[in-house]
Formats: C-alpha cells, sequence, structure tokens
C-alpha cells in the first residue's frame, strides 16, 4: 500500500477510534452500575481475587483502562504498595474512579499514551481493556517503556480464541440425535463487531488473534511467564441455565509477562 493509502487506513482508524470513544462515554454507567462494586459474581468471585494474587509483591501500580477504579482500588490495599495508580481515556469512568477515590490517583489517559516517565512501574495491569484499543503495538510499546526491567504486566482478556464474534451455545434440536456444542466464530481474522451488549447498550470490540497478542508482547520484550483459563465460577453459572452448559469453556483468558531487560 503507498503512502497515501496508509495515511487514509490510519484515518479511517482514528475516525472509528473517536467514535468507539463516545460510544464509551455514552454507555459507562452500563459498566459502573453491572460490572463495579460488587454488582458482577465474575469480578468479586474471579477476577479481583487472581489480579490481587498476580500484583502481590509490587509496590509501584498501573492499572490501564481502570473503568471506575474497582482493580486500582484493591490494589492500593495490597501490602506494601506505595502507589496504584488508574488510567482511563473516559471522562464518565475516570470522574467516577476519582470521586470513588481510595487509590493514588486517576488521570485521563489512553493506553498508547501512558502520561507517566520511563520505568515508573514495577506492575501493570490492563483487565478486559485491550479488546477496546485501536493501537495494540503502540499500546504494549508504552506499557513496556513505563515498566522497569523484570516488571510485570497483568492482562485480562475475553478469552481470544473461545470468545471471537459469533461464538456461543448452541442447542441443535433439528439434528437427530440433537447436538449441543460451543460454536466458534471465525478466529483468524481480525474484526471488529459492535455488539448490544443490553438493549440500548452497543459496545465495539475489536478480536485478534491469540498470536497477535503473544507476538507484539515478545516485540516489546514482554514475555509470558503464567497463563490462566479459569472455569466462569460459580455465581456466573448460577445466573442462567444454559451458562451451565457451557461451564468447560473459559470466558476469560490471563497472561502474566515480564519485561526482558534490553541487555
Ligand atoms: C470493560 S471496561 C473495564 C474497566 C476496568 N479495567 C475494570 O476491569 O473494571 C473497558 C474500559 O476500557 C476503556 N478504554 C477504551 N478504550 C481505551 C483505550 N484506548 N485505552 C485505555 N482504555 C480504554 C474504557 O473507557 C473502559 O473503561
Amino acid at each position: 500500500m503507498g503512502e497515501g493509502g496508509s495515511e487514509g487506513a490510519d484515518r479511517t482508524r482514528e475516525a472509528s477510534a473517536s467514535e468507539h470513544q463516545a460510544s464509551w462515554e455514552e454507555h459507562a454507567r452500563w459498566w459502573i452500575d453491572g460490572f463495579t462494586d460488587g454488582a458482577d459474581p465474575e469480578y468479586e468471585e474471579q477476577i479481583l481475587p487472581l489480579a490481587a494474587s498476580e500484583l502481590a509483591g509490587a509496590r509501584r501500580i498501573l492499572d490501564v483502562g481502570c473503568g471506575d477504579g474497582q482493580i486500582t482500588r484493591m490494589a492500593a490495599a495490597l501490602d506494601g504498595v506505595e502507589a496504584a495508580v488508574g488510567v482511563d481515556p473516559t471522562w464518565n469512568q475516570i470522574s467516577v474512579a476519582a470521586r470513588r477515590g481510595a487509590a493514588t490517583g486517576f488521570l485521563r489517559a489512553g493506553a498508547d499514551s501512558l502520561p507517566f516517565a520511563d520505568a515508573s512501574f514495577d506492575a501493570v495491569v490492563a483487565c478486559l481493556v485491550f479488546e477496546h484499543v485501536d493501537a495494540l503495538d503502540e499500546a504494549i510499546g508504552e506499557v513496556a517503556r513505563v515498566l522497569v526491567p523484570r516488571g510485570r504486566f497483568c492482562l485480562f482478556l475475553n478469552h481470544p480464541l473461545l470468545q471471537t464474534p459469533g461464538s456461543g451455545w448452541i442447542d441443535d434440536q433439528v439434528l437427530d440425535p440433537p447436538e449441543q456444542y460451543w460454536r466458534i466464530g471465525p478466529y483468524l481474522p481480525d474484526a471488529e463487531s459492535v455488539e448490544e451488549v443490553e438493549p440500548g447498550v452497543w459496545i465495539r470490540f475489536l478480536h485478534r488473534p491469540l498470536s497477535r497478542y503473544v507476538n507484539t508482547l515478545a516485540a516489546h520484550r514482554l514475555f509470558v511467564e503464567r497463563m490462566v483459563e479459569p472455569a466462569p465460577p460459580a455465581g456466573f453459572l448460577a445466573l442462567a441455565p444454559e451458562y451451565l452448559d457451557a461451564a468447560t469453556v473459559p470466558r476469560l483468558l490471563y497472561l502474566r509477562t515480564s519485561l526482558r531487560p534490553s541487555r
């Protein structure tokens, strides 16, 4: 593609990113009311405890895409933590985080432009954020830049392989005998999908295959040390009978990576 073509692609990406930003502003309340402050069993039973154990021992922690700050607050309360800071580009998230307080501070910023000096943190966490970030390479580069050598990056994603757009539980009663199975949507192509997560709430998700994440992390000297694919927790399965059918399919993928020193 010529230079003009790639500028055009950049402009398209910027336009799409700014629409996406507007939809997070509009629907911040959907996230805050439904998923934070004890409202969501997956966070209470699984994500917050796993994040707490993975961040244990860190002294300076950055939470990228912190939303209302639920992980930042948890991190600030861990033993030995000197600073726990959250950033999010969405005013309607970061202003609630600042009001809820109980962390070192909250700043309005996107993942691809972190307002911190090099080597400021010994741990960075991003939970269910990178599937909304357009500039993946820049954002991971920023995480690597603000980490100290051997610092850890704790990355929580909607499982990129098992939760592709179009995935879901199929109960096919037309077949004889009937079959039930988990269908996986197209996996290899990058895809942008705008999903109605509840009536009237449209959120954009960016699908990328797992290799894109692992290879981009490695290109920035972030190497996988631990991977967790937890079964959905009991409190989530109890929400609807069909969730129990798919209990062997993880919803979440967690990767802990560590920053290899440059020499
Ligand atoms: C699903 S919420 C997760 C919030 C928080 N991490 C948590 O676990 O409660 C996704 C968050 O990503 C933020 N976000 C969207 N685009 C982003 C970007 N480019 N950089 C950083 N955060 C972004 C949204 O504003 C939103 O707060």
